[in-house]
């Protein structure tokens, strides 16, 4: 196994996107960011100096970081921000995962132009479980805001106003020639006739679930967050934020250009716009002639076509029946979902009826703390800082996914951790809600990868929906949708511990509080023991 060194200098630069200057925070002057490619066993050192004049931190997306919770990322969850002028290093090790992750900022809404893309080949005498692919690339897709979005991000916080609309989405961080002032940077991919490609789709974007196609092309699944699914053939994919899917293709077609596409897959309500723009990259074969026509286009599902995510999401399984953890010692029902908070007196609000937005698991809007992580809090046990008593059920009970009285539910804001001993099998019902309105959420969790044991419309009832749990062949994942009203059922052992969040990679709904995080108690023996934190740790 190799060690990987990199410094990762964030920095602002100045790049040209639909035809106007903006400057970004970017790593190294790169946007997207860089591409690091391990093999499954390598470690990366990778030291991150912070050039730039905002607070940051970097998350490893979908990177286990057994006992090393102290690489994970998140802000105020497993370290304090990196301050401007300040560097920190991040060691961890890939234990057993192969196939596509990301890593992006964890802060605010700097991972908007700060992310790159994470590839963990097999070890070095293993090889993929499908063809040898002829080449491979990173599809990442992302989301622009002409506007700095920190202050995007801030507009939302402070008012409640909905900050969904975007100027475009982007692949590997190009609008692509369907934008204005956009052609010339369309990002192309060059192929020759005859070949396999491995394409490493992720989405980066902020706030938006994405279909995506090849025209021309059938692509192949062949894995998921960076776990193997057994290989279906499709003409569309559906990624929610800070999931990948890799496909394979055969380019078996005439020697041509053809569209890389991408635009929204987007149930919510009418009261939230969103951008449902497309976003384009060109596939192109060797010897294709470029001359004034355009790439074959592709037409992408409606924005609205549940039908044909659903029957995307639903196809996704592991390749072999898989040993699921039984019995199940933790059960966690929580809701998840959007809420509506009063607006503070002599304030604008952006919300219905003057009111804000606010997001909440369990009713409780989550709140980071700012002075010390919550993982150097419960390792040095020091109070005041988080609670350990996120309920393991709602704290009323009623219909989440019918018409909902919105009295009914009011977020309250607080830091509640959910207290799990280490070992245990933890069963996780993700309820989605329709509290003033009913939207996807792509759940995500740190330091674990869980089954999806199952789906489905409605409010989640154990003992019917049961009968439904896939316990043969389930997806192992680390970001999964919870349909609008309806709910979807995760397992895991909790063999990870530390404090590991646990939210919605709608980065709005993150910012608005839907999130919690599990406490991985410590076991006893020496390997179940968290490491003691690096000495850079940032301070706060
Ligand atoms: Cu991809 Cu908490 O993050």
């Amino acid at each position: 196994a190799e060690v990987h060194y990199h410094d990762f200098v964030v920095q602002a630069k100045q790049v040209q996107r639909l035809c106007s200057a903006h400057t970004i925070v970017t790593v190294n002057g790169q946007f997207p960011g860089p591409t690091l490619v391990v093999r499954d066993g390598d470690s990366l050192v990778i030291k991150v100096v912070n050039n730039a004049k905002y607070n940051i931190s970097i998350h490893w997306h979908g990177i286990r970081q057994k006992r090393n919770g102290w690489a994970d990322g998140p802000a105020f969850v497993t370290q304090c921000p990196i301050q401007p002028g300040g560097t920190y290093t991040y060691r961890f090790t890939i234990e057993g995962q192969e196939g596509t992750l990301w890593w992006h900022a964890h802060i605010s809404w700097l991972r908007a132009t700060v992310y790159g893309a994470l590839i963990i080949l097999p070890k070095q005498q293993a090889s993929y479980p499908f063809p040898t692919p002829n080449r491979e690339y990173p599809v990442i897709l992302g989301e622009w805001w002409n506007r700095n979005p920190i202050d995007v991000i801030r507009q939302a916080l402070i008012t409640g106003a909905n900050p969904n609309l975007s100027d475009a989405f982007t692949i590997n961080g190009q609008p692509g020639d369907l934008y204005n002032c956009s052609a010339q940077e369309t990002t192309v991919y060059p192929v020759a006739a005859g070949e396999t490609i491995l394409l490493r789709f992720i989405n980066a974007a902020m706030n938006t679930q994405l279909f995506a196609a090849v025209a021309g092309h059938i692509m192949t699944v062949v894995a998921a967050d960076a776990s193997y699914t057994k290989p279906f053939p499709t003409s569309v994919i559906m990624l929610g934020p800070g999931q990948t899917t890799d496909v394979l293709i055969r380019t078996n077609q005439p020697a041509g250009r053809y569209y890389i596409a991408a635009r929204a897959y987007s149930n919510a309500p009418p009261i939230i716009t969103f951008d449902n723009t497309t976003t384009t990259a060109i596939l192109e074969y060797a010897g294709a002639v470029k001359s004034g026509q355009r790439p074959k286009f592709v037409a992408l599902p409606g924005y609205r076509d549940r039908a044909t995510a659903a029957a995307f999401s639903a196809n996704i399984r592991s390749p072999a029946p898989v040993k699921i953890p039984e019995p199940v010692d933790v059960n966690l029902f929580t809701t998840v979902g959007l809420g509506l908070l009063n607006c503070p007196p002599n304030r604008m609000c952006g919300g219905p009826n003057g009111t804000r937005f606010a997001a909440s698991m369990n009713n409780f809007s989550f709140v980071l703390p700012n002075r010390l992580s919550l993982l150097q809090a419960a390792q040095f046990n020091v109070a005041g800082v988080f609670t350990s008593d996120f309920p393991a059920a709602p704290p009323i009970q009623f219909d989440y996914t019918g018409k909902v009285r919105r009295g009914l539910w009011q977020p309250v804001k607080a830091t509640k951790l959910f207290p799990v001993k280490y070992g245990s099998v933890v069963q996780v019902v993700l309820q989605g809600t329709n509290i003033f309105a009913a939207e996807e959420h792509p759940m995500h969790i740190h330091g674990y990868s869980f089954y999806v044991l199952a789906t489905g419309l409605g409010n989640f009832d154990p003992k019917k929906d049961a009968s439904k749990f896939n316990l043969v062949d389930p997806p192992h994942r680390n970001t999964i949708g919870v349909p609008a009203k309806g709910w979807v059922v995760i397992r895991f052992v909790a063999d990870n511990p530390g404090v590991w969040l646990v939210h919605c990679h709608i980065d709005t709904h993150l910012n608005w509080g839907l999130m919690t995080a599990l406490l991985v108690e410590n076991g006893v023996g020496e390997l179940e023991t968290t490491i003691p934190p690096p000495p850079d740790l940032p301070r706060c």
